[in-house]
């Protein structure tokens, strides 16, 4: 027997942005490896290694 698939409203989306941050939208806990934590509604995420902000983009990956 076929299950039938639930549409589900996502919590929180992750976008990837083509060479750029991960774009992450919803309520999100962010903790840090100190033990720390920032709750936001959208954060942009670095995966370039580059920002001085870490963990999250301050837009060093679009610099030459
Ligand atoms: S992705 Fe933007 S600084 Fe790394």
């Amino acid at each position: 027997m076929k299950e039938a698939i639930v549409p589900i409203k996502p919590e929180v989306v992750v976008k990837v942005i083509e060479c750029g941050p991960l774009r992450i939208g919803g309520h999100v806990r962010i903790m840090f490896a100190d033990g720390s934590m920032v709750i936001k509604q959208r954060a942009f995420m670095c995966r370039c290694g580059k920002s001085a902000n870490q963990p999250f983009c301050d837009g060093s990956h679009a610099k030459k």
